[in-house]
């Protein structure tokens, strides 16, 4: 949720600002703005995606060597030039950036209109720096020390960055449950949302914690808690290499990250998996296998995609450990006071660890006792940082919106867990781990057969591409991955999708079936695959059009599917990871075919930093 990004130094702040937020307009992109000091203050603010900001810019004078910039995903406020940030003080000397929320920014702002402020924007930002400069006043110290003051009455989340008229080589920032990434150059620092527009300056990098306060110059970076003391900043290097933020050729961040899986499940078991000595090594969570052996239940907590990989890790863990798992929402989790006992195990879910409700739900579970274990994809994330230990799924960095190979990696990572687990309880044969051991260990191979499928795929998507409605079925672990296919389809076309579990679907959904609409079944070789081909009759007999994710080999749904689509066959355990292939590719090219933007599609964002 909202982009920030900001430089000092020697060189020219606005083309750095400019391409650190082309590089993060996945976290929302509904407005953006810079603010550079350059003889004064100079604010330039557009609704509208980075590009329209930077149209109406060329031309402008825009030298400057310090400056802040900030791309949009509306919270409080319409998306308008007006409510786009940076925000300015009622003395036009401060400029501010904001991530995250201002809970109680109304009971702020009715103090701050009695005292003669008035407000140009909706947001809570412009509450937060009006206050922020109301106390500068009237305090007469340092910013530094008001900004402090400030955050000690804040209520909600946030990042802060501000640009002041009167110390021009300063920049102050400051954190709470939003990400802040500080990088450090030779007399110059970078700042942003996450590491990739810091990337092509510097590698070294300082993750700031929550409740504390930068003091940014070129040449010095302090860091204080809010109660003024100093704290000795954390460098640490970044793996990362610009190749992997850019897009290689490909139309979109979002095929190009499809086309990848092979890669990235690859690498994500490497150095963990060894097919041929028959061992499974996860050191992040090797000192927690004492509890996890033990543990009494497992509860998944996640947000969208990744809730889908938790849905699917419920069927594997409970199949391969005997442990009772549970999934929540992790919106839903850490507003109902759950019962957490001793002996549950959390496993936290989510790409970007950075999402707001999983961060919370970590932060109250681990007031009640529970261990924490994250499957995280960004390195050196809030969630990553926060979890007790962990195990990252390795996919790179994933620009496009909506999550294709974090969650392949994610499977991979729950699946490798489960298995070593319930190889080490003694729940499974010596002859069944191996079993699939080996079949993971296929899996990047099989991922790659199945892309091959994409132009089959991609004709596919144009005869349904006019869906005003479709409907996702699928049976035991294939049911999560008809979920996440309908999450794909709604989040890259705008077409409304359901997933259901198949059976279930006899009971409401089925009302909805006319020759019209388009029932895509995940229908490969299973224990509930006899069970599938019978939802498929009841489809059929309706008149609906049936399209088949099938294994290869296997013709029993050639006489009922309209369309077929053919995976490699894999073990049903493994299976999910192969089968959303066609979902993920399905879905790209029917936004496309609709001539959307894939990997912005509207409304959403990529980090949701809010709740
Ligand atoms: C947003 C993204 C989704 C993602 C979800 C959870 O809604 O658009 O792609 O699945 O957040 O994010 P996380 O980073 O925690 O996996």
């Amino acid at each position: 949720m909202c982009g920030i990004v900001a430089y000092i130094g020697h060189r020219e702040a606005y083309p750095v600002i400019l391409k650190g937020l082309k590089r993060l307009e996945y976290r929302g992109y509904d407005s953006s703005g810079v603010a550079l000091l350059n003889n004064g203050m100079k604010v330039y603010k557009k609704q509208g995606k980075v590009a329209e900001l930077e149209e109406t810019l060329v031309g402008k004078d825009l030298h400057a060597t310090i400056g802040i910039g900030h791309t949009r995903w509306a919270t409080h406020g319409e998306p308008c030039d007006r409510n786009a940030h940076p925000h300015t003080s009622k003395n036009g000397k401060l400029s501010m950036i904001h991530n995250g929320i201002i809970e109680n920014y109304a009971q702020i702002k009715s103090e701050l209109i009695k005292k003669g402020y008035n407000f140009v924007s909706d947001t809570d930002t412009e509450v937060l720096l009006k206050f922020i400069e109301d106390i500068h006043s009237n305090n007469g110290g340092s910013l530094e020390e008001a900004v402090r003051i400030a955050l000690k009455r804040v209520v909600g989340a946030y990042v802060i960055v501000l640009l002041d008229e009167d110390n021009p080589d300063t920049l102050i920032a400051a954190r709470k449950g939003s990400p802040l990434v500080i990088g450090i150059g030779k007399g110059e620092h970078f700042l942003a949302s996450d590491a990739s527009p810091i990337i092509e300056y510097t590698k070294e990098v300082v993750y700031v914690n929550d409740y504390e306060v930068a003091i940014i110059r070129p040449d010095e970076l302090i860091l204080k808690n809010l109660g003024n003391e100093k704290i000795t900043p954390f460098i640490t290097k970044l793996d990362m290499e610009l190749a992997a933020i850019e897009k290689g050729g490909y139309d979109h961040f979002m095929l190009k990250e499809i086309f990848e899986q092979p890669h990235t499940i690859f690498d994500c078991l490497r150095g963990r998996l060894d097919a041929a000595a028959g061992t499974i090594t996860m050191s992040g969570i090797q000192q927690y296998a004492e509890q996890l052996m033990t543990a009494n239940r497992i509860i998944m907590i996640a947000c969208g995609t990744s809730w889908h990989a938790g849905l699917v890790a419920e069927y594997i863990f409970e199949e391969l450990t005997r442990i009772p798992v549970e999934v929540e929402y992790a919106s839903e989790f850490r507003y109902r006071n759950p019962v957490i006992n001793k002996g549950d195990v959390i496993i936290a879910i989510s790409q970007s660890g950075e999402t707001a409700d999983t961060l919370v739900a970590i932060e109250s579970a681990k007031e009640k006792g529970a261990i924490i274990l994250g499957v995280v994809n960004v390195v050196g994330s809030s969630i990553a940082r926060t979890s007790h230990a962990g195990a990252y799924s390795h996919a790179g960095p994933e620009i496009g919106v909506a999550s294709t190979k974090a969650f392949t990696g994610q499977l991979a990572v729950l699946t490798m867990m489960a298995l070593k687990l319930g190889y080490m309880k003694g729940c499974i044969s010596e002859k069944r781990y191996m079993h699939l051991l080996n079949e993971l260990n296929d899996v990047p191979e099989k991922v790659a057969t199945a892309l091959l499928q994409k132009e089959a795929i991609e004709a596919v998507a144009h005869k349904y591409k006019n869906a005003s409605d479709a409907l996702y079925l699928g049976r035991g672990y294939n049911f999560p991955v008809a979920l996440e296919g309908a999450l794909k389809l709604k989040e890259i076309s705008y077409i409304h999708a359901e997933g259901y579990p198949a059976a279930e679907m006899k009971h409401g959904p089925i009302a909805l079936v006319d020759d019209q609409l388009p029932v895509f079944f995940v229908a490969t070789k299973d224990s509930f695959h006899e069970k599938v081909l019978s939802n498929m009759q009841e489809i059929k007999a309706r008149k609906g059009k049936v399209i088949a994710v099938v294994s290869e080999g296997d013709d029993s749904a050639n006489q009922l599917a309209d369309d077929l689509i053919v995976v490699p066959y894999a073990d049903e355990l493994i299976a999910p990871i192969i089968n959303v292939i066609p979902m993920q590719l399905l879905a790209y090219y029917i936004g496309v075919a609709k001539g959307l933007d894939v990997d912005k599609p509207r409304n959403l964002a990529k980090s949701v930093t809010v709740e």
